[in-house]
């Protein structure tokens, strides 16, 4: 890719990919049981559906913990941070952003790694993949809780239709696309970058400069030579 910036780690990439595909997984194996419940059907096809949704639910519960441990501490320490932070500029930005969406030309706060819309997103993702776990636990273990599988049923729902509007910011927003690489290879463009996450890339260009001082020159030279300084 021309001039790109790497916006996830390898590690950053599978913890989002597991997640990714382990909940997908649940909701549709999800949806199928409720579907085969208002049937009233409780043959074959449920329970193979019921065991599928266990199994993966082991990997959901599991494998995050795994590549947390595994993965680079300092990466997720930031990641966290960034995620948690919340600032009166974040509430201009949630404020403004659907004005922006609808009639363009309105200037948003200048965005981090995450914008507050991913914060919110990542906020909702958490909290409802820890209450759909505990849930998922006590349904597993004690016959016919009414609380939990109300509590269960209702949290994925809600999740489901958040999701719907992340995927749609991921692959059908053309101004946010884009960023579909960045959870295949790593990569983004650059410009993109600069243009949606600007702190972000500041830092990022701030970093490269202080490791190898010679991209300092070497960008000034380019910016030089392209007339663009
Ligand atoms: C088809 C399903 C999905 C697609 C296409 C998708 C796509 C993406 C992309 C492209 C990013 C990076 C955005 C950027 O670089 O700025 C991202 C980030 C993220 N995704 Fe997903 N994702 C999916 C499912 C999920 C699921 C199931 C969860 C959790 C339950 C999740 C949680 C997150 C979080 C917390 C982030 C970081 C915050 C953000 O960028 O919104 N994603 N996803």
């Amino acid at each position: 890719m021309k001039d790109s910036v790497t916006r996830f780690t390898p590690s950053e990439r599978w913890l989002h990919n597991v997640v990714m595909f382990s909940v997908l997984t649940l909701l549709l194996t999800g949806v199928g049981m409720i579907y085969f419940n208002l049937k009233g059907d409780q043959g074959a096809t449920r329970q193979s559906l019921v065991r599928t949704h266990q199994y993966v639910s082991v990997i959901f519960l599991v494998a995050p913990l795994l590549l947390v441990m595994m993965g680079n501490k300092g990466v997720w320490k930031e990641n966290l941070r960034l995620l948690t932070t919340w600032g009166w500029k974040d509430l201009e930005w949630l404020m403004k952003k659907p004005v922006s969406a609808l009639f363009g030309n309105i200037h948003l706060p200048p965005a981090d790694k995450f914008n507050p819309g991913q914060k919110t997103w990542a906020t909702l993702a958490v909290a409802g993949s820890k209450a759909l776990a505990v849930t998922g636990l006590i349904m597993w273990s004690v016959p016919s809780p009414i609380l939990a599988i109300m509590i269960h049923t209702a949290v994925g729902v809600g999740l489901g239709l958040a999701l719907l509007g992340h995927v749609f910011m991921a692959v059908g927003n053309k101004d946010t696309r884009p960023s579909i690489t960045s959870i295949i290879h790593g990569k983004v463009d650059a410009k993109w970058a600069a243009h949606h996450h600007p702190l972000w890339m500041e830092r990022q260009s701030r970093r490269r400069v202080d490791e190898r001082p010679e991209f300092a020159v070497v960008h000034l030279h380019a910016e030089y030579v392209t007339g663009k300084s």
